[in-house]
């Protein structure tokens, strides 16, 4: 048995959907452990395309058992419509399939509406937030204000916390943001109905991963975003407002750090990021937009285009230490395929200085000009490619540079979106 924790090591969008539904095969359970609907996450099996938000990307196994944990926050409306999509395509056929955690926090209208108000007076310099609110609502969970799943459930501890909560929420909406107030009856009332209907699922999802770490069941941590986003690690103030490193994983669903084996981070073969922020790397010319094409790089939840750049060592290096890596997943290396050369990023100048490690102030690493090495690129379409022998041997370069660079291992190539593509190489649930 083991207990596998797959993130980001980028901006997000690296293509941890793909990868945790890959692994999903040798899973009981898989859990999301923080984030919430600004998360996109595209799984395509059998030439059919999913975007999950919120369920977990191991839900087309329906031997596997999923869990929303309680450093999710949640919109009720969005996972309720996951909820339907799923069931009227023929998954989620048994209720005992979804589980939520009864301390995760829910994501009210006055959260969205704060987030689109604090982005539009932030102009210029606003963050670029899926406007899911999502920052709001993880403040109102420390502030101690939240509103939490076990309350959205029982219909008179919901009244007495909108009671306490809302008057102040619109005090601010109106008094400092300008906006318009929000009603307590149409508030109260459409999340009464979907309390109702997502009863059934909301449980105490620490102990049941208890009890199923102690049978000793193979458990997949599925996080969100990337680790340059995270509240701590990232580029603050240009990140999502939670812990996506490998370690919340432990927080954000209830357990202990000693029952994780092992950390696998995606990566991307390039570099994207969608919103605001520092990009060292960035492309602003045909490569860049070429890209962008050939790797469809546009959200998958709010269909923005996501800009472009060569792979930054510099970044990944980052993620190794922040999230303690195992294991190294390479995503998307067939998108570089028919580029004659290939940059990879191994430091940053900074005023005449040279960095191998990320500064951890914006305004430095806005400064910041990559340090590139050339290497050699391949024209070779890599689909169908089944072994890392049968890659181009400039592709099987590029690959060792990522592993010597980061110094862990590589675990998985993955040649395409769909489920088939990939090349083995070790698998982290076989140890
Ligand atoms: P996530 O947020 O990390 O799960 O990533 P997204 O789903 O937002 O974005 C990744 C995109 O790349 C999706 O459209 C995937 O279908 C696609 N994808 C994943 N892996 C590969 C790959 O190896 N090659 C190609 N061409 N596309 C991939
Ligand atoms: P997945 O899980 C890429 C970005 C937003 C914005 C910043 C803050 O699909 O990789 P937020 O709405 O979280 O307050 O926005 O974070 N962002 C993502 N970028 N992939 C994601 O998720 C993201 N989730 C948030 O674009 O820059
Ligand atoms: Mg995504």
């Amino acid at each position: 048995m083991s207990n596998v924790v797959i993130v980001g090591t980028q901006w997000g969008d690296e293509g941890k959907g793909k990868i945790v539904d890959f692994f999903t095969e040798k899973a009981d359970l898989v859990v999301r452990f923080q984030g919430g609907n600004n998360a996109g996450h595209t799984l395509v099996v059998a030439g059919q395309k999913t975007i999950l938000h919120l369920i977990p990307s191991g839900v087309l196994h329906p031997q596997v058992t999923c869990i929303i944990g309680n450093g999710v926050v949640i919109d009720p409306q969005v996972c309720l419509q996951e909820i339907r999509d799923l069931k009227s395509r023929g998954y989620l056929k048994k209720e005992d399939q979804l589980f939520i955690s009864e301390n995760a926090h829910v994501i009210f209208p006055y959260h969205r509406e704060i987030d689109l108000l604090r982005e539009e007076r932030r102009g210029k310099s606003k963050i670029g937030t899926t406007g899911r609110g999502i920052g709001p609502a993880y403040e109102d969970k420390v502030a101690r204000m939240g509103i939490r799943m076990q309350e959205l459930v029982s219909p008179e501890r919901l009244k007495k916390r909108l009671e306490e909560v809302l008057p102040e929420k619109n005090l601010y909406i109106e008094k400092i943001l300008g906006g318009r107030p929000q009603s307590f009856q149409e508030v109260f009332e459409s999340y009464l109905q979907d309390g109702k209907e997502l009863k059934k699922y909301v449980t105490n999802t620490s102990i049941l991963l208890d009890q199923e770490i102690r049978q000793k069941k193979n458990i997949l941590f599925e996080g969100a975003q990337g680790t340059s986003l995270d509240v701590d690690s990232g580029t603050y103030p240009f990140v999502t407002s939670s812990n996506t490193v490998a370690a919340n994983a432990c927080v954000g669903s209830g357990i202990g750090p000693k029952s994780i084996d092992e950390v696998i981070g995606v990566c991307k073969a390039y570099t994207t990021r969608v919103g605001g922020g520092p990009f060292p790397t960035e492309l602003q010319d045909e490569v860049g937009k070429r890209l962008q094409e050939k790797g469809g790089e546009f959200g998958a939840t709010t269909g923005r285009p996501r800009r472009c750049g060569w792979l930054d060592l510099v970044v990944l290096r980052h993620a190794v230490r922040a999230n303690g890596l195992t294991g190294l997943v390479v995503t998307k290396l067939d998108v570089l395929s028919g580029l004659k050369t290939l940059k990879v990023c191994v430091a940053y100048k900074y005023r005449g200085e040279f960095f191998r490690e990320m500064p951890s102030s914006v305004e430095i690493l806005q400064e910041c000009e990559p340090v590139y090495d050339e290497m050699k690129g391949w024209e070779e379409n890599l689909e169908g490619v089944k072994r890392l022998s049968d890659l181009p041997k400039a592709a099987r370069t590029y690959l060792e540079r990522i592993e010597k660079e980061s110094g862990v291992p590589l675990s998985l190539i993955s040649i395409g979106p769909s489920r088939d593509q990939y090349i083995l190489i070790k698998d982290p649930f076989t140890r």
